[in-house]
C-alpha cells in the first residue's frame, strides 16, 4: 500500500497540528451512517440529486471543525448539501459546480423568500397557463414547433407525450415572465423537480436514477386512455412485464411540488425573529448568504490559504453516474440545447473521453493500479489516468485554497473496473500525500441504498468482498500541515 496514516508528528510540531489531527481522528472513527435519521429537512429535498449525501454528514463536519463565520468549500457541490448545512450552522460557505442544475438548486436552497408572495405568484402562473391551453392552443402548437433546433426537438418529441410538452410549454412560458429573479428560480426548479424523479417524472422515461432511461412501452394519459402501446396490453404475462406508465397532470404536479417546497424555504430574517421573540425557539445563527458559482473545480477563483474546511464528494470514475443522462431532461425546457449539453458532459470530472487529454504524472501506487487495469483494458485504464488527473489537480487546489492547519474532508467510493477495484479510497490519500497533505484517518460509511441514487445495482458477477465495496463509501481527512 502506498500510504501511510499519519499517527505522530515530530516532536517539534506545532501544538496546534496536534489538536487539530487528533479532533479530524477522533471524528472520522464515528459512525457516518445516518440511516435512520430524516434528511429531508429544511431545503434539502427541493429536488432529487444523484449521490448526494446525508446532510448530517456535512452538519457534524462543520459543527467541529469551523466556528460561526468561518469560510466552508464545496467545489464540486452538486445539490448544495454542504452550502445549505454551513448555511444553517452560520458559516460563510462557498461552493463551485460546472453543472446547471447544481448551480440552480443549490442557489435556490439557500435563497430565504417571502412565501406568500411566492404562493401568490404560483397560483397565477398555473391559471394563465392552463387558460393559455385552453385558448391559445394554436400559437403554443407554432411555439413548440420552433421552440428547438432539430436534434433537441427530437429528443423532446421522443420523451414527452404532446399533451405533457404542451402543459410543460405553457408553465415555463409564465415562468419565464417572472419579474423576481428568486422567485422565477424558486418556480424553475420546482419544475424540474417534476421532470426528473426516479421514476421519470412527467417524462415517457421510466428511470431517470440508476441506468440508461428506458421509455415506457405503454402509456396511460390521466384519463386512463392508451395513448402509446395500446396494441401490447394484453400482451403482459407473468413471464413478459411491460414498462408502464400513467401520466400526471403537470399542472397539479407543479403546484404539489411548490407547497411541498415552500415549507423548507430557508425563512427570511422577519419570519424567523418572530418566534423567538415570543420565546418558542432558540435562535438560529446568523446566517451569511454563501458565494455559489459556475466553475471547475481544477482552478478555482479563490486566493491562497482562505477556506478553514473543504467537505466535498466528487463524481465517480468512469462516468459511473452520468448526470447529464438525467438533467437533460428537464435542461432543454430551461432553454439548454442537446448539443451543449454533450459538450458540456465531456467536462465532468470521471469522464470517459481521452482524447487531447493532458495526464498528470501519478504516484507509485496509484501507478500499479492503473497499470493492473492496462492489463485487463487499455482504453478503461486511460479512463482511470484521466480520473486520477483530474483528482490530483482538484487536491492541488484544495491544498492551495485551505489555510495551514485545516483539513479537507472528501468522500468517494469506489469504482469496479473490468472486475478489479480502483481502491479510490487509497490512490487519493497517496495522491493528496504527495502534494504535501497529511491524511490521519479514512472512515468508511455505509450506504443506504434505498435512499441515494447511486450507479447502477448489484453486479452478479463481482465477488463479494468487491459487492461490499460498492455498498461503502470511505471518509478521508486530508490535514495541511501549519508548517
Ligand atoms: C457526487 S456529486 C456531489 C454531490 C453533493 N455532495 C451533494 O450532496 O449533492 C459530484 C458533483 O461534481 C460535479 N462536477 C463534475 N465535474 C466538475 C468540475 N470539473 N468542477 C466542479 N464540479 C464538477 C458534478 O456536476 C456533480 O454535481
Amino acid at each position: 500500500m502506498g500510504i501511510h496514516l499519519t499517527k505522530l508528528l515530530p516532536p517539534d510540531a506545532e501544538r496546534e497540528d496536534q489538536t487539530y489531527l487528533e479532533k479530524m481522528v477522533d471524528l472520522l472513527s464515528q459512525d457516518f451512517d445516518f440511516h435512520s435519521q430524516d434528511s429531508s429537512y429544511a431545503s434539502h429535498n427541493f429536488h432529487s440529486f444523484p449521490a448526494k449525501f446525508p446532510p448530517q454528514l456535512p452538519h457534524k463536519l462543520i459543527q467541529e471543525l469551523t466556528h460561526s463565520g468561518d469560510a466552508v468549500l464545496d467545489p464540486m457541490m452538486g445539490s448544495g448539501t454542504t452550502l445549505l448545512e454551513a448555511f444553517l450552522l452560520g458559516r460563510y460557505g462557498i461552493g463551485f459546480d460546472i453543472d446547471p442544475l447544481a448551480f440552480l438548486l443549490t442557489k435556490t436552497k439557500v435563497t430565504s423568500l417571502d412565501s406568500r408572495q411566492v404562493f401568490q405568484v404560483v397560483r397565477g402562473i398555473v391559471e394563465s397557463a392552463k387558460l393559455a391551453i385552453s385558448e391559445n392552443r394554436s400559437e403554443l402548437e407554432k411555439q413548440l414547433a420552433r421552440r428547438w433546433e432539430s436534434k433537441t426537438r427530437n429528443f423532446v418529441e421522443y420523451w414527452f407525450a404532446h399533451e405533457t410538452q404542451m402543459a410543460l410549454l405553457a408553465l415555463i412560458n409564465e415562468i419565464e415572465q417572472i419579474p423576481e429573479e428568486e422567485i422565477k428560480a424558486f418556480c424553475k426548479l420546482a419544475f424540474s423537480a417534476i421532470i426528473i424523479t426516479k421514476s421519470g417524472g412527467l417524462s415517457l422515461a421510466f428511470d431517470l436514477a440508476h441506468t440508461r432511461p428506458h421509455r415506457a412501452k405503454v402509456v396511460f394519459d390521466q384519463a386512463g386512455q392508451a395513448i402509446i402501446g395500446s396494441d401490447l396490453i394484453g400482451k403482459q404475462s407473468r413471464r413478459i412485464k411491460l414498462l408502464t406508465k400513467r401520466l400526471h397532470s403537470p399542472f397539479d404536479e407543479f403546484e404539489k411540488r411548490i407547497q411541498q417546497n415552500l415549507k423548507g424555504l430557508p425563512k427570511k430574517m422577519s419570519d424567523r425573529i418572530q418566534p423567538y421573540l415570543t420565546g418558542l425557539f432558540e435562535p438560529e445563527p446568523d446566517r451569511i448568504p454563501p458565494r455559489i458559482s459556475f466553475g471547475d473545480a481544477q482552478a478555482l477563483p479563490i486566493d491562497d490559504s482562505s477556506i478553514d474546511l473543504i467537505v466535498t464528494s466528487p463524481p465517480y470514475a468512469s462516468n459511473a453516474i452520468d448526470y447529464m443522462r438525467a438533467h437533460k431532461f428537464s435542461l432543454v425546457w430551461l432553454g439548454y440545447a442537446i448539443d451543449g449539453l454533450g459538450e458540456k458532459r465531456k467536462e465532468y470530472i470521471g469522464g470517459e473521453s481521452t482524447t487531447d487529454f493532458v495526464f498528470e504524472a501519478l504516484p507509485e501506487h496509484t501507478s500499479i493500479i492503473v497499470a493492473d487495469i492496462t492489463k485487463r483494458d487499455e482504453k478503461k485504464a486511460r479512463v482511470l489516468r484521466r480520473y486520477y488527473s483530474e483528482r490530483t489537480r482538484t487536491l492541488r487546489e484544495m491544498f492551495r485554497v485551505l489555510k495551514p492547519g485545516k483539513a479537507a474532508i472528501i468522500v468517494v467510493g469506489s469504482s469496479i473496473m473490468r472486475g478489479k477495484d480502483t481502491e479510490t479510497q487509497i490512490c487519493l490519500a497517496e495522491i493528496g500525500q504527495t502534494i504535501g497533505f497529511q491524511v490521519p484517518k479514512i472512515g468508511v460509511r455505509n450506504l443506504d441504498r434505498n435512499r441515494r441514487m447511486m450507479p447502477a445495482g448489484t453486479h452478479p458477477d463481482l465477488d463479494s468482498q468487491i459487492q461490499k465495496r460498492m455498498h461503502e463509501e470511505h471518509i478521508i481527512g486530508f490535514y495541511k500541515p501549519c508548517a
